[in-house]
């Protein structure tokens, strides 16, 4: 009997695992390594649930996975690109800019790397080799034409979204968004919205929706068609995704409407702490006092913020009792307090789990931002561009930051936020509450991440969990067709109407005019 048994559980996991064995394909074109840690951590949970990934990025995996397969098809060049100092604009001078001018700006970006994925030699050495997958997931980000990669290789095509669910993946898979709460990702509003700031929502959703449809998806369209002739066209392929893998959470984003193939996965790019390196280990455990963790995220230099930025940040830092770590970018930060310790690098994640640890002060990036609520510590954000004003305004609203602009720092402004950050428990409860709703959940998310990759390479894709909505014209979507139908039956009764009230009037009054002659 316990043979028999056994014999048939070693013949099940045999199945299993020859039967789970997948070849996925995992593209993630865009050269900054915000997006690249997210995708690394997809393709390295992929290959240690036992799969063959094969990952499309500007970067290189040095430590691949030690189970599963994994493979790099990097497309060198791009961060060169990236790199180039004299290209990099300066985030500082930036972060004033409106955010209708990144609307059209982000057309030329999303176009210009669109079409350089194409043309790279790896990519088109990939396309040329007659492999197989078995699914494809690609970065949903000013890329739309990439999407004829599922067409391509006739797999289910599954999206990923870095930023939770937004404008540029909501229509392809019909999933509402209601002006009225929800804010744009390039605004810096949180979901309760006052009424200018729906006005601008609004006029900003409106602005996005037409620059998307009438200027950047013909684009694509042309792009894919020049390296993909025989391919349907962009709004045939664009509306196809079997599942959208969304990097957001409740416990760090708002509450928002997801159609059900959306998949919140938000936290599973954070791992358990590690150890720290001895020297920062030391620094940390020696601080009684506790520690701040300071770092504008990987895309930001701070050496390029000006005189007066800097010291109306070091005068108050310096000034505490608490010990602090600045992630900046050269060898030597002007009039730097004996109490900080600056570095090019820093192991962010097992920093912000040290149990000394006090404050973050950071550009509120979505990864830092994940990352200080799965710690638990509170933040001070200075927010310069993209969602990190956004994230800043939803942080804060939550209660476990204090926000400020670059533009308007002083001392006093800065002491005052740093004390109330450091001395007022609220804000770390706050934060700490967040955190315990991120722990709390049915199953970790990269488990989640594997379930649906698997499940939708399973049934090869998944057309029941997609709304009819995805497939309805815009005015139909609204309901403009019934409301101008009812309208005019309104307006054709009351005519009707009007026309047979006039008619009796009148007959009664000549029945009336006729007596009184009689
Ligand atoms: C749309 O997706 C389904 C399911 O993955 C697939 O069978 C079909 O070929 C796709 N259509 C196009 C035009 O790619
Ligand atoms: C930490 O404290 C110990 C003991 O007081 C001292 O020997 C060591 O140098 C300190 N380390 C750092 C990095 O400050």
């Amino acid at each position: 009997m316990k043979y028999t048994a056994l014999l048939a559980l070693s013949i099940l996991l045999l199945f299993l695992n020859s039967a789970q064995c997948s070849k996925i394909l995992i593209v993630f074109p865009i050269a900054a390594p915000s997006h690249y840690i997210l995708g690394n951590a997809l393709a390295r949970g992929l290959a240690e649930a036992g799969h063959d990934v094969t990952m499309v990025s500007p970067f290189e995996e040095k430590n691949p996975p030690k189970k599963g397969k994994y493979r790099d098809v990097v497309l060198t060049g791009f961060l060169d690109e990236r790199n180039d100092a004299s290209k990099r604009p300066n985030f500082f001078q930036m972060a004033e800019t409106s955010p209708f001018f990144f609307l059209f700006f982000m057309n030329s970006v999303g176009n210009e790397y669109t079409r350089k994925m194409f043309a790279h030699p790896n990519f088109q050495a990939l396309l040329k080799s007659d492999e197989q997958f078995d699914v494809v997931i690609l970065e949903q980000f000013i890329n739309d034409a990439h999407k004829v990669l599922a067409y391509h290789y006739k797999t289910p095509l599954i999206l990923f979204s870095t930023i939770g669910p937004n404008a540029w993946v909501n229509n392809l898979v019909g999933n509402p968004s209601p002006p009225s709460y929800v804010p744009d990702v390039f605004l810096s509003y949180d979901s309760h919205m006052d009424f200018k700031q729906r006005v601008v929502n609004w006029l900003f959703t409106v602005a996005a929706e037409l620059n998307r449809h009438l200027i950047f998806f013909p684009a694509q369209n042309k792009i894919l068609k020049e390296y993909f002739p025989d391919a349907p066209d962009l709004s045939e392929l664009n509306y196809n995704a079997s599942l959208v893998l969304l990097n957001s959470h409740e416990s760090v984003n708002d509450a928002v409407p997801h159609v059900p193939n959306m998949i919140d996965i938000g936290g599973y790019h954070v791992n358990p702490p590690k150890e720290l390196p001895k020297d920062l280990k030391q620094f940390m455990d020696n601080a009684t006092e506790g520690v701040i963790y300071f770092s504008l995220g990987s895309n930001i230099q701070p050496s390029q913020m000006s005189e007066s930025m800097r010291k109306a940040i070091l005068g108050p830092l310096g000034k505490l009792k608490q010990k602090v770590l600045w992630k900046w970018d050269e060898d030597t930060l002007p009039g730097k307090p004996d109490n900080v310790k600056i570095s090019k690098w820093f192991p962010q994640q097992d920093i912000l789990a040290h149990p000394n640890i006090k404050l973050f002060i950071t550009h509120g990036g979505l990864l830092s931002t994940t990352e200080t609520i799965y710690h638990g510590v509170p933040i001070l954000a200075f927010p310069l561009l993209g969602d990190q004003k956004m994230n800043a305004a939803r942080a804060e609203m939550n209660g476990y930051c204090i926000t400020m602009q670059f533009s308007e720092l002083t001392e006093e402004k800065v002491t005052d936020a740093l004390n109330k950050l450091l001395n007022n428990p609220q804000y770390r409860e706050n934060v700490k509450r967040r955190s315990r709703l991120m722990h709390d959940r049915p199953v970790k998310p990269m488990d989640l991440a594997v379930y649906w990759t698997e499940f939708v390479i399973r049934h090869k894709g998944a057309p029941h969990l997609k709304v009819a909505g995805v497939d309805l014209p815009w005015y139909k979507y609204l309901l403009l067709d019934v409301i101008s139908f009812v309208i005019l039956v309104i307006i054709g009764c009351s005519l009707i109407l009007r026309v047979i009230v006039r008619k009796i009037f009148c007959s009664r009054k000549k029945t009336a005019d006729k007596l009184k002659q009689n």
